[in-house]
């Protein structure tokens, strides 16, 4: 185990977070730590995965609204567990509404799921993550928490472009403080999960109702985006099409 590479995913059992899921554990050598809410209704969509030579899957409950499941799941990985080498802070929530109707709850919900989850995702890993020779921080943000592009996308997205836009700056801060950490935001396109079809079936009726990016285009491009991953001077907001989005 100790010479696999060693990746954590939250939000493992659908839509995003279960392809890059999928891409991981295919590979060699690889232990995959797939973080869901409830390990026991996601366990047979994870275990039956193909699997590379080597390779491993690991299940554990990060319920990204709770203060002490993240920790928890780390502390309870074997003791000898050597260091994480990427951790996907993938899980994420949206609900659209003009910012004239934005409730509290829903913007804490946003916030709590969007912000705190990756925040305490991180704090975590950290002690694993410093283990590695390479660790990389990956967030699965949004082009609507651009604080240049995302409010002139025609959505009522203020509480979730707010919140993608906190957990940027969050992870651009990251870059700073870990001199070592490749901390990175990437942007997945408007994709064809049950997230991406359900605002197209609003906002993209017209268009025949379904998110513009297949699932597959955007994976390819989120790998290509982390796997290549280095650090750069000012850190950056990168995008499936590998077209960096302004902050
Ligand atoms: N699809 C898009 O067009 C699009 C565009 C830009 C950014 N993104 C971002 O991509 C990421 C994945 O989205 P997706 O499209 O794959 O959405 P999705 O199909 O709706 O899946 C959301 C995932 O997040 C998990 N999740 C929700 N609330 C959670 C919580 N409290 N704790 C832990 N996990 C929780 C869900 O688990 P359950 O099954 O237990 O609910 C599910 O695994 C999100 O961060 C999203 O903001 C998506």
């Amino acid at each position: 185990m100790s010479t696999n590479t060693v990746v954590l995913i939250t939000g493992a059992n659908r839509g995003i977070g279960h392809a890059l899921t999928a891409e991981y554990l295919s590979r060699p050598h690889t232990t995959l730590i797939a973080a869901v809410r409830d390990p026991k209704a996601n366990s047979k969509a994870l275990e039956t995965l193909p699997k590379g030579t080597g390779s491993t899957l690991l299940t554990v409950k990060i319920d990204s609204l709770s203060p002490t499941d993240a920790k928890a799941a780390i502390a309870a990985l074997p003791p000898s567990f050597p260091h994480i080498d990427l951790v996907i802070a993938n899980a994420g929530v949206t609900v659209f509404n003009p910012v004239l109707d934005i409730t509290v709850d829903e913007y804490l919900y946003h916030q709590n799921i969007n912000v705190l989850g990756p925040l305490l995702l991180f704090q975590a890993t950290w002690p694993l993550l410093q283990k590695s020779a390479a660790p990389k921080f990956i967030v699965i943000s949004s082009s609507l928490g651009s604080v240049k592009a995302g409010p002139e996308w025609g959505m009522p997205s203020g509480a979730y472009g707010a919140s993608k836009a906190s957990i940027n700056y969050l992870t651009r801060k990251l870059h700073f403080e870990h001199e070592r950490l490749v901390a990175l935001p990437i942007c997945p396109g408007w994709t064809q999960t049950d997230m991406g079809n359900e605002s197209a079936a609003v906002f993209r009726a017209a268009e025949g109702g379904l998110a513009p990016v297949t699932l597959e285009d955007s994976i390819r491009g989120v790998v290509k985006e982390i796997d290549g991953a280095i650090r750069t001077e000012e850190g950056r907001f990168a995008c499936y099409d590998h077209k960096d989005v302004a902050w």
